[in-house]
């Protein structure tokens, strides 16, 4: 036990003094076997750059071929369309009524056309249709069914309509006005008590293809698309040069547009192309369209908090995670949840410019975006994403790692939610198959030459998951970097093992040493001070945040084997504290050379005294003491508006509402009890 303790006991106290201890078991595991590597997230190296470009040449040549017909066109003929629709089992025999040159739209499936600048490409979503003759066929069935079972039932007039597979627009108007239906027609009657003389239409657009600046020293982007909208028979052709008093109209937003309509009739819907400068811009537009019955096919949503964290950086990569995907424990046990990838991510340099103008149009950004989470389906090299539990909770997230970035730089993040099962695909025939596209949530990246790299997935430490102290001369990836640092911290771990072995934690209730807490619950706090002690989170030297403890001033940086300016150096005191890392395995197996250290937050250490047995004899040093400022940090206002100034497992550049401590008055009146039977 005396051994035990003195293991421990200046391992918590003076930097120094414990640093030399864990030196010693630290250096004889050195040459241990290494341990298996994390798992890799799901990974795809196909990067499908050609797929645009091909984009573009057919788009070149469609532009061609339709320019010299359309010159001033607003006859709303569909030009040349750029996917085939697929209808299904639906043929437009059945589907249109339309009148000739305008596209039927038909409930959640996305019409993809091009539109040549100074023309409108027109639409209708049909009366039959919004009203469902697809739950009138499915409605048909049911009550064949029905009918099968229930010999008594007596077949009415409106019976044979059904049967015949479609329903007149006289019927429906029937249906409607709230006249007829009413004698044998069950489903008839059942459908006019939901009142369903309107009906709530939910049309979206997406900007897939814009026109090009002609040269990147023009400013600008190209203007948006309009959505005109008739509900009168009076304006089959809505669009610029049709009668105002006969349609309403809505300028796309970045790419995109929504509109929803309580409607009894037929609405047409013209997606109408500005005129463009031919000095400034070239190329025409493409656009998707969806109407639906059930909700937005496309959508995004610029009100609501992103949906994304920005967890760390370094000079090249960023880590990101998703928000809880669920509040439940359950669904991660019966483990569908973590099988399936909900989202895809795209991000921007914000001095590229060539997603503005689309950057709430999902397939606007899967265009023109920088770097994309899934290109047609396919993940890019740049992107590894995958689902985790590590975080607060231990809740599923998705997490998304980003490489080949600059460094110094400011990105912008985009997550879109897909709904479906992870593939990729977007879903024609599918409710909201066309993305959710939310508000971007901007990163920066660290320092050229920062000597910080990303580490997640860590099998022991699993809940560290940022940029640590690095040397990319002796560690050429971030995967051999992180097994270095988990292997040292789960040593560690199992020497704590044997020691809390000795403690009776796991006797009758009368011997144990509280009744609160259990040797799990000091495991699990040790473990936790642990990783953060470490595996400590480090910054760039230039980043001069005041809650940045400065580390190894006195070491080369490994990269331009430079020493700090002496001064610069000399501005700093001439201590262990900031000549040294944080212990000496870091120094001498990393050896990062100049970096700053967001410190552990102290409530980690105070829960690592209160879990443990006092024989263990843990203690924390106290604000205001000799060693705190340079061992433990404190959670302030700033955690609330994005930056992390002191290091716990799960934490990341969280806004509002961050992440609340342990409460702190409680734990420093237990502290004093501890202090007074710490051993010396
Ligand atoms: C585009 O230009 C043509 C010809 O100059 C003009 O007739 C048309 O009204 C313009 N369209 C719009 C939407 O401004
Ligand atoms: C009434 O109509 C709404 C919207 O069309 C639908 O969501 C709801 O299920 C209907 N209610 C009944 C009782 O059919
Ligand atoms: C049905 O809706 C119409 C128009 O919205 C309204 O005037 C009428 O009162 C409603 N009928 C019932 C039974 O709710
Ligand atoms: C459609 O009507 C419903 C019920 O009257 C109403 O709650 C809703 O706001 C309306 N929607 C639109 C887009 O006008
Ligand atoms: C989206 O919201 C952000 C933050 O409120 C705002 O700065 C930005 O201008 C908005 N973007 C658009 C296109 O409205
Ligand atoms: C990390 O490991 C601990 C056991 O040490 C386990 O309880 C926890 O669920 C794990 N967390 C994650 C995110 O896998
Ligand atoms: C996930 O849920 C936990 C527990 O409710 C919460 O503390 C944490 O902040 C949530 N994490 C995110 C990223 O929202
Ligand atoms: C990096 O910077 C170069 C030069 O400024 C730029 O062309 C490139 O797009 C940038 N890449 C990323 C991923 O930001
Ligand atoms: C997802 O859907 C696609 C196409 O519908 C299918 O091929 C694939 O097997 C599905 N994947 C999963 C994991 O269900
Ligand atoms: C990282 O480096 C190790 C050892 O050099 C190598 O085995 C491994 O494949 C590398 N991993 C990646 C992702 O490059
Ligand atoms: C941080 O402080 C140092 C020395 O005072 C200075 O040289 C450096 O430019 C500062 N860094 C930043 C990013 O302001
Ligand atoms: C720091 O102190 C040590 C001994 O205390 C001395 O040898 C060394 O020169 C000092 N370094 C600087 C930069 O002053």
């Amino acid at each position: 036990m005396a051994s035990a303790l003195t293991l421990f006991l200046p391992l918590l106290l003076i930097l120094s003094s414990f640093s030399h201890k864990l030196a010693v078991v630290a250096t004889a595991d050195a040459d241990a076997a290494i341990l298996e590597a994390p798992s890799p997230l799901l990974a795809d190296g196909d990067d499908d750059g050609g797929f645009i470009k091909g984009i573009v040449r057919s788009l070149l040549q469609n532009d061609r071929s339709t320019s010299e017909e359309a010159d001033g066109a607003t006859d709303g003929k569909p030009q040349g369309s750029l996917y085939e629709t697929d209808f299904g089992i639906f043929d437009r025999g059945i589907l249109g009524r339309a009148p000739p040159g305008v596209s039927s739209l038909t409930n959640n499936v996305p019409e993809t056309l091009n539109v040549v600048p100074g023309t409108t490409q027109v639409f209708v979503f049909e009366k039959a249709l919004i009203f469902g003759r697809e739950e009138e066929e499915r409605e048909k069935q049911r009550d064949v069914e029905l009918r099968r079972r229930e010999a008594g039932y007596e077949e009415g007039e409106g019976d044979d309509e059904r049967e015949s597979g479609s329903l007149d627009l006289e019927d429906i108007e029937d249906i409607e006005d709230g006249e007829g239906g009413t004698e044998g027609q069950p489903r008839l009657s059942r459908r006019q008590s939901n009142n369903s003389t309107t009906r709530t239409v939910y049309f979206s657009a997406n900007t897939c293809i814009q026109p090009q600046l002609l040269s990147p020293t023009i400013s600008g982007a190209a203007p948006q698309l309009t959505m005109y909208v008739s509900t009168t028979s009076e304006n089959i052709s809505p669009g610029p040069s049709s009668n105002p008093n006969h349609q309403k109209w809505y300028v796309f937003e970045e790419g995109a547009v929504m509109v929803a309509l309580n409607v009894s009739s037929d609405v047409y819907i013209g997606i109408s192309a500005p005129n463009i400068s031919t000095t400034m811009l070239s190329g025409l537009y493409n656009f998707q369209l969806a109407a639906s019955v059930d909700d937005y096919y496309h959508s995004y949503d610029n009100q609501t908090d992103a949906n994304l964290i920005w967890v760390d950086s370094d000079s090249s990569a960023s880590l990101l995670i998703t928000h809880n995907l669920t509040d439940s424990t359950d669904a991660v046990t019966d483990n569908d949840i973590m099988n399936v990838q909900p989202y895809v991510m795209f991000a921007q340099n914000i001095d590229d410019r060539s997603a503005d103008g689309v950057r709430f149009s999902y397939c606007g950004l899967q265009t023109y975006a920088q770097i994309a989470a899934t290109k047609n389906g396919k993940f890019t090299s740049m992107v590894t994403t995958g689902m985790t539990l590590a975080g607060l909770g231990n809740l599923p997230k998705q997490q998304f790692y980003f490489s080949g970035l600059n460094a110094s730089s400011s990105y912008v993040g985009i997550l879109a939610a897909l709904p479906q099962n992870g593939t990729g695909q977007i879903g024609s025939n599918v409710v909201g198959g066309g993305g959710k596209v939310a508000r971007a949530t901007s990163f920066q990246t660290k320092a050229t030459n920062a000597n910080c790299e990303v580490i997640f997935d860590l099998p022991f430490c699993n809940e560290t998951a940022y940029a640590v102290p690095s040397n990319p001369t002796r560690f050429t990836n971030a995967t051999q970097l992180a097994q270095v640092y988990d292997k040292y911290a789960s040593d560690m771990f199992d020497i704590f093992t044997n020691v809390l072995a000795q403690i009776p934690c796991e006797a009758p209730d009368t011997q144990r040493y509280s009744l609160a807490r259990t040797c799990a619950d000091c495991s699990a706090a040790y473990k936790n001070w642990l990783c953060s002690v470490a595996i400590p989170r480090c910054s760039d030297f230039s980043d001069n945040s005041t809650w940045l403890q400065p580390r190894a001033i006195s070491q080369p940086n490994p990269i331009t084997g430079e020493f700090l300016a002496p001064a610069l150096a000399a501005q700093f005191p001439n201590t262990t504290a900031f000549n040294s890392s944080r212990n000496p395995f870091i120094d001498e197996t990393i050896a990062p050379g100049p970096y700053k250290e967001v410190l552990p937050c102290e409530d980690l250490c105070y829960n690592l005294v209160q879990s443990c047995p006092s024989d263990i004899g843990f203690s924390c040093p106290q604000p205001g003491y000799i060693g705190f400022n340079t061992s433990y940090g404190q959670r302030s206002e700033a955690d609330e508006n994005g930056f992390v100034t002191c290091n716990y497992p799960g934490s990341a550049h969280y806004f509002s509402a961050g992440p609340v401590g342990p409460q702190l008055s409680l734990l420093a009146v237990a502290l004093v009890s501890v202090a007074a039977v710490m051993l010396m």
